[in-house]
């Protein structure tokens, strides 16, 4: 099945579930799909599907949950980007589904997951999500969560864009045949809500980097905020491919002059 900007627009984190397993065929469906996720970084990424009772495994702001999806990667040059990118391939399957998921990496008992997940010393497993269904009402948490995180918001368009190089501000009427993939980007689930995505584009290109928040990089997550851009570049390429639009990502850093605390990330080239 083909990721589409419709599943873009319709996930939501969830955080209360209703307490219904899922059946075992959709997570046959997901098993599937996970086996075959692949990323243009060529960083392989582990996923299990992980049964809450069984490993004992929960979330302090998470209810009514049964299953979760855990992935791990070993610690190769790429790897959180590569991460970023191949768990939002599911998180979007999952919600095309009718599933409901959000990404947990702060708010987990990490001993429990990186015990079930069978962690080794050269492993990271940045983040994981329950799979389930939505209780018809949010709990009074998850609402105050979503208040103090600004949920359901995103930083301008022109702040987080830009033309040429880091001076020019982009405006929407200005971004032609890459607005809406970078609308989609904007819609991005970020650790947080951080949203540390920052876009230069040319005509041809579109640089990604990742305009750096302190702490946010730790030894049991790695940098979260490069799972954050691998999260970005996945929606962006979903809409271009959708539009027909035919490119690749690549890395290869233009050399513009970046704001403190920023590095490039990678690349949209489009095909001559
Ligand atoms: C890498 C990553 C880590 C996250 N970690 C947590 C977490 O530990 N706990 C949590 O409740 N939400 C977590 N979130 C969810 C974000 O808070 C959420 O995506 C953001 O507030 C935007 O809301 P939305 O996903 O509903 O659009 C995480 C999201 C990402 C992308």
């Amino acid at each position: 099945m083909k990721l589409s900007i419709e599943t873009i627009k319709n996930r939501v984190s969830v955080r209360t579930y209703d307490k219904i397993k899922v059946p075992d065929s959709v997570v046959d469906d997901i098993k599937k799909y996970i086996g075959q996720i692949e990323n243009p970084f060529q960083v392989p990424i582990d996923f299990r599907i992980l049964d809450a009772k069984e490993h004992n495994l929960g979330s302090s702001v998470i209810i009514g949950e049964n299953t979760y999806v855990a992935a791990k990667y070993r610690k190769v040059l790429n790897a959180e980007i590569a991460f970023g990118y191949s768990f939002e391939r599911f998180i979007l399957f999952a919600t095309s589904l009718g599933l409901a998921t959000v990404w947990l990496a702060g708010t987990i008992d990490r001993k429990a997951f990186e015990n079930a997940m069978q962690l080794k010393e050269d492993e990271v497993m940045p983040a994981v999500s329950p799979i389930g269904y939505a209780a018809k009402k949010r709990s009074v948490r998850e609402n105050l969560m979503r208040k103090g995180l600004k949920s359901d918001d995103r930083v301008l368009f022109e702040k987080l864009f830009f033309k040429g190089d880091f001076q020019n501000p982009l405006k929407e009427s200005e971004a032609n045949h890459w607005l809406i993939p970078l609308q989609m980007l904007r819609l991005s689930p970020s650790a947080t809500n951080k949203q540390p995505w920052r876009v230069v584009v040319e005509e041809k290109r579109v640089h990604f980097y990742e305009e750096k928040t302190k702490g946010y990089a730790q030894e049991k997550t790695g940098d979260i905020q490069k799972v954050d851009l691998g999260i970005a570049i996945c929606h962006f390429e979903i809409a271009a491919e959708e539009l027909g639009l035919k490119g690749n990502i690549i890395q290869k850093d233009p050399g513009f002059t970046i704001p403190k605390n920023t590095e490039y990330i990678a690349t949209y080239e489009l095909e001559d």
